[in-house]
């Protein structure tokens, strides 16, 4: 209730402003180390939600998405609110301003998130060192994507991937996001051939660096006849895992007026309408790989996250559930996991990864 009153003021500012004023916001917290304060408030521990997932130990399953601490500049600051564990990024190796603004907007009648930020980061280099000097303890996905350059194309692509994996060597688990709809050159790597080419040269590089942080493909929320091609690629290459989902390029059933959504134009849509169909994305993905799935995509209450859990996500992420439940997010979804899992006798979390398949 408080937050729906504080809400309504923050959405009277510009969506980027509100965010910029929150990165503000989560940098003072970590540098003056009040994450202990914060913690105090957002604080929710049960061992029902403990799990370890390709040898990385969660204290519980909901994480923030790639996009929101895109320079990790307040891991402290996340981990003060409880999130289990935070993804950064997208990072690439060169950084960049990203697109021209406007290019973040609120569906508020839809609970969701038009963004077209174009991949706007401080580049691998700075990021990196970011990470070196964090104090936050909770595990961090590195999401590594090509640097927004139509110039960047081919051969160059794959260096430049290449080249971002090099210099990121911080982090628990790597995240190639190889489907952001929001650059000029569009998503070029979810092509099975120069995804087959990106993989094997990741691949041979973490095999020279004895690098075991697990890697994990991060696919679209459109794919659907294309998946199982896509899936094949990165089954042969040894992909270690799935992100799924990214936002979706389609405007399905929404509540916002045609005529708002011309005006906004083209950009990933985010929050509750792509909620299902992420969630059918994982549970595809399961059925077909059985391997580890980070499940994200409108997830705003324990129902939502237990749905994708029981789809077969192992861990779980969001962002436009934050911008529009608030900061006790965490706390109220981790809670109602507890009621759920032990509702349905399941003594762990991890014993209710994929029943809906069992
Ligand atoms: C403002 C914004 C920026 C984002 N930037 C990135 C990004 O840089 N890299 C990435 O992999 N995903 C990015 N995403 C996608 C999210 O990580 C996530 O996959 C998507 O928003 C669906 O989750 P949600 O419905 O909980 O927001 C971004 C999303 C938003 C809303």
């Amino acid at each position: 209730m408080f937050y729906q009153l504080f809400r309504s003021i923050i959405f009277l500012q510009d969506p980027e402003k509100a965010h910029e004023r929150v990165i503000r916001l989560g940098k003072f917290f970590g540098e003056n180390n009040l994450t202990n304060f914060l913690k105090t408030l957002f604080n929710y521990e049960d061992p029902r939600l403990n799990s370890n997932v390709c040898g990385i130990d969660f204290k519980n399953p909901i994480g923030l998405a790639a996009g929101f601490d895109k320079n990790a500049v307040f891991t402290e600051f996340i981990e003060g609110l409880d999130f289990g564990f935070e993804e950064i990024g997208s990072a690439t190796f060169e950084g960049g301003g990203g697109n021209e603004k406007p290019r973040l907007f609120r569906l508020v009648k839809d609970n969701a998130i038009i963004n077209r930020m174009g991949l706007n980061n401080h580049g691998a280099h700075e990021i990196n060192k970011n990470l070196t000097n964090r104090k936050s303890k909770i595990p961090i996905g590195v999401n590594i994507a090509k640097t927004h350059s139509p110039k960047i194309m081919g051969d160059k692509a794959i260096k430049d991937f290449s080249d971002s994996y090099k210099t990121m060597t911080e982090g628990d688990y790597l995240v190639l996001n190889v489907s952001c709809p929001n650059t000029l050159e569009g998503k070029t790597f979810e092509d099975p051939g120069a995804l087959r080419e990106l993989l094997a040269e990741i691949n041979s590089l973490r095999i020279s660096y004895g690098d075991t942080r697990p890697l994990f493909a991060k696919l679209s929320s459109d794919v659907d006849n294309e998946l199982s091609g896509i899936l094949q690629v990165c089954e042969d290459e040894g992909i270690g895992g799935y992100v799924l989902s990214n936002s979706s390029s389609k405007r399905e059933s929404l509540r916002t007026s045609q005529k708002i959504l011309k005006q906004i134009g083209m950009g990933g849509l985010s929050g509750k309408p792509i909620r299902e169909k992420s969630t059918k994305i994982i549970s595809r993905v399961y059925q077909e790989t059985k391997k580890p799935i980070i499940g994200v995509g409108g997830i705003f209450t324990a129902e939502d996250a237990y749905d994708k859990i029981k789809s077969g996500a192992v861990v779980l992420e969001l962002l436009t559930g934050l911008i529009y439940e608030g900061p006790w997010i965490t706390k109220k979804i981790n809670k109602g996991l507890v009621k759920l899992l032990e509702r349905e006798g399941f003594k762990n979390i991890s014993e209710a990864v994929g029943v809906y398949h069992k």
